[in-house]
């Protein structure tokens, strides 16, 4: 097998998931990895392990370094089924092994597996020695479950970084500096956007911490490592962790019969006039994962729909309940769309985007069946003024 070192001591022993199109809601179209890391040091370690299928992989992986059976601690960074439903069958052909892992973890693996190991808690502050190398455990709640925990190597000065700093992507070069780096960084985006964007106080606290650290590869459980690009990522975190934005309009909508269509096309001629980007999305074909990564970055956020039995149309409906539960930040939004007789669309477009943290500052814009020239002229105006409204934000 093809064999990858990170470090003297540090080898590479995950799964390219090359298949898996759906994580969890969220496409992945470039596929996805589990990165598990083999430290072979005095002890031996084990950082983390793979999605049930590819157990029989890590353990090729690990065998064709050293027996399995001399794996004297495991860590489990993260109970989440991608990284820990490897470890029973790891801990098959490794009965030795103590696993560390945080207090949450702990309960969380013996509730997912209804198995004991031998466990060994661990907090902030603590240190396993290994020998040459010590590593030191960072707990991180909430990046990405209560459980999370970050480990920093010292020496080779690695940090495992677990979900954070991550990207789903498949590849067969596993360092950033191997891979298209405009590819790993959009894929990266589309990562926090689709998975770490309601945690970006805890994100912003791990941040700091990490300043005081000096760090040669950052080894996250999905994706490329990262070892030329490490600023690059760190204060792409930083701005998003703080809910920072651009002056970019994202504009998602959805159209019956074609009247919100043409109101969507005329807000973003308004948006473009006032000198800001804007972007197009109609969700019956738009891809919600790739929608919510450009919002990311947007400083505001319309939407629109036609109004169907008083309320949005489902493809809105989704976008909004996926919206609430990320909770963006920093954003202002408003609503837009036709309707038929009584309305109702703009008012529950309004609700979700209050109830996700999008500031509704500016009244939205509706009209009767289809609009006439003046109600389009309306509609550039609003574009124009909303977009204005980003700007003065910036
Ligand atoms: Fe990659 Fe939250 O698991």
């Amino acid at each position: 097998m093809n064999q990858v070192k990170l470090s003297e001591s540090v080898y590479y022993v995950g799964a390219v998931d090359w298949n898996t199109r759906d994580f969890h809601g969220y496409t992945t179209p470039r596929g996805v990895t589990y990165n598990s890391y083999l430290i072979v040091d005095e002890k031996v370690c084990l950082i983390d392990t793979v999605k049930a299928p590819f157990a029989q992989e890590l353990l090729d992986r690990v065998s064709q370094i050293i027996d399995p059976a001399k794996i004297d601690y495991i860590i489990t960074n993260h109970i989440e089924p991608d990284h820990s439903s490897a470890l029973p069958a790891v801990m098959e052909r490794a009965p030795q092994a103590k696993v560390l892992l945080t207090e949450h973890g702990r309960t969380g693996i013996i509730k997912h597996y209804q198995k004991s190991y031998d466990f060994q808690v661990v907090k902030e502050g603590d240190v396993l020695d290994l020998g040459r190398n010590k590593l030191h455990f960072v707990p991180v709640p909430m990046l990405h479950w209560p459980d999370s925990m970050i480990c920093y190597l010292t020496g080779e000065q690695i940090l495992f970084s677990n979900d954070a700093f991550g990207q789903h992507i498949s590849t067969t070069k596993r360092f950033d500096d191997e891979n298209d780096i405009h590819e790993v960084l959009y894929e990266a985006e589309k990562y926090y956007a689709n998975i770490l964007l309601p945690f970006g106080k805890m994100v912003v606290k791990a941040v700091d911490k990490l300043k005081e650290l000096p760090i040669q590869t950052i080894a996250p459980s999905h994706g490329v490592v990262w070892r030329k690009h490490i600023p690059d990522i760190v204060a792409k975190y930083q701005f998003w962790g703080q809910g920072k934005t651009t002056d970019k309009i994202i504009i998602a909508y959805d159209s019956m019969w074609g009247s919100t269509e043409r109101m969507a096309r005329q807000i973003l001629d308004g948006v473009a006039a006032a000198g800001v980007t804007g972007k197009l999305y109609k969700m019956s074909t738009a891809d919600r994962s790739e929608v919510i990564r450009d919002v990311l970055e947007a400083g505001g956020v319309l939407i629109g729909s036609s109004t169907l039995n008083n309320g949005m149309l489902p493809s809105m409906g989704a976008l909004m309940t996926y919206l609430k539960g990320l909770r963006p930040t920093g954003k202002v939004g408003a609503a837009f769309g036709a309707y038929g007789w009584g309305g109702g669309a703009q008012n529950a477009i309004e609700e979700m985007m209050k109830s996700a943290g999008i500031a509704v500052e500016q009244p939205g814009v509706s009209l009767k069946w289809v609009p006439d020239e003046a109600e389009m002229d309306k509609c550039f105006e609003f574009g124009r003024e909303f977009a204005q409204k980003v700007l003065a934000r910036i």
